[in-house]
């Protein structure tokens, strides 16, 4: 009796430990799957992480003391960049933000004034940089989405009398962030600077997407820099670099730079190993981003077909669609729909949501992410 109570005390233990198996098994095979769902990431073109082929190039890349301009792939990288957009010199700097404000220093005094389109990346994202490090004054602009006309530029100047700041460089951007990534018209541009410059003013070029305006409209790095003395280029937007912004313009004025990066605590040692990336970026990616612009049209023409939701149309577009949702939905209703099926999107303004295109996103995805957006403010739109 007791042999046969021991032997259903032994199975039940068998059995015990074999569903207690099996639970950890497919606990195990659920986490991993969850963990590995692919993300479509669309909030940025920031967010792309470095190809194996990009990270074999870091691994590789000869280093040196930057700080004392030994560092040969830093050296390699800001030559390649110079001759690239057809600059006397240009310089490795950590971000987009930092290159900007180094080039507002070089062309500015304290108590100088910098005209901008209102929309501007420098105006709305740097933190006051300017009234900080380089202690000018903002004026910000109505433009045509980006675009400053001669008429506002003269408009905007400054008597020469005690009581006004010295009206001295004018911004532009392109392509524009706030405006879902328009490529500004460049014949438009030229003319901005042109009044520009017929008054005296120095004019910047905040190209962190510069890239894909050329990409967008088939002109040459070197034909839009040189409507500007100095120009700030990203290598970590849509050219998937980790780290790194490029400043290019006159010897002199990259000189001061170059001491004002190190003011800035910029100074960065074996910078090669970041160089490196941003080399293979510029060798290699600049001639994925007209795949970027192609998906982000398939985006833009599959909401516009669905006849939902509201993708911003005018102007050259690049790798960013912007769109708005309909009536009555708002973008915290339908991110967590997104998120819980693997879609990121932003919200860059009040009823505008951004969806950015990068070599880290195929077509495949493109497909799918429109088909989410559209699935889920069909059935937000059917409870509502
Ligand atoms: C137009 C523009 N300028 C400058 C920057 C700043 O770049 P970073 O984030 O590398 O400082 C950004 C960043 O998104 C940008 O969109």
């Amino acid at each position: 009796m007791s042999t046969q109570k021991e032997k259903a005390g032994l199975v039940g233990l068998i059995v015990c430990k074999y569903f207690l198996i099996w639970c950890q098994e497919n606990l195990l095979y659920f986490c991993l799957v969850n963990s590995t769902i692919d993300t479509i990431d669309l909030r940025s073109d920031t967010v792309t992480v470095p190809s194996p082929a990009m990270r074999e190039a870091m691994l590789q890349a000869p280093l040196g003391d930057d700080v004392y301009g030994e560092d040969p792939t830093v050296n390699e990288l800001e030559a390649f960049t110079a001759n690239l957009v057809d600059k006397e010199a240009a310089l490795f700097v950590p971000s987009g933000v930092m290159g900007n404000q180094l080039c507002l220093k070089v062309l500015t005094s304290p108590g100088d004034e910098v005209l901008l389109c209102s929309e501007a990346h420098i105006f709305h994202y740097e933190s006051a940089a300017p009234a900080v490090i380089s202690q000018v004054q903002l004026q910000p602009l109505a433009s045509d989405k980006g675009v400053i006309s001669p008429a506002t530029i003269v408009d905007s100047l400054r008597p020469a009398n005690p009581h006004f700041p010295r009206t001295r460089v004018l911004c532009l951007e392109n392509t524009h962030n706030r405006y879902g990534g328009l490529v500004l018209p460049f014949e438009a541009m030229r003319a901005s600077v042109g009044a520009a410059r017929d008054h005296g003013l120095a004019c910047h070029c905040d190209g962190a997407r510069l890239w894909n305006a050329c990409a967008a409209s088939n002109i040459s790095p070197a034909a839009y820099c040189a409507l500007f003395d100095t120009v700030s280029l990203c290598l970590s937007k849509g050219l998937g670099a980790p780290v790194g912004s490029m400043i290019a313009g006159p010897a002199a004025l990259m000189d001061e730079a170059r001491r004002w990066r190190k003011i800035l605590g910029g100074g960065m040692r074996q910078a090669g190993i970041l160089a490196a990336a941003g080399l293979y970026a510029l060798r290699e990616h600049r001639e994925l981003l007209g795949t970027d612009h192609r998906n982000a049209a398939l985006f833009a023409a599959a909401l516009q077909t669905a006849g939902l939701c509201r993708p911003e149309t005018e102007g050259q577009a690049s790798n960013m669609v912007v769109f708005r949702l309909p009536e009555p939905l708002v973008f915290g209703q339908i991110e967590t729909g997104c998120r819980e099926r693997g879609l990121r999107l932003a919200l860059i303004g009040p009823g505008r949501i951004r969806a950015v295109f990068h070599h880290q996103i195929s077509k495949t995805q493109t497909e799918q992410a429109a088909a989410i957006v559209n699935d889920i403010v069909a059935s937000l739109l059917k409870a509502a």
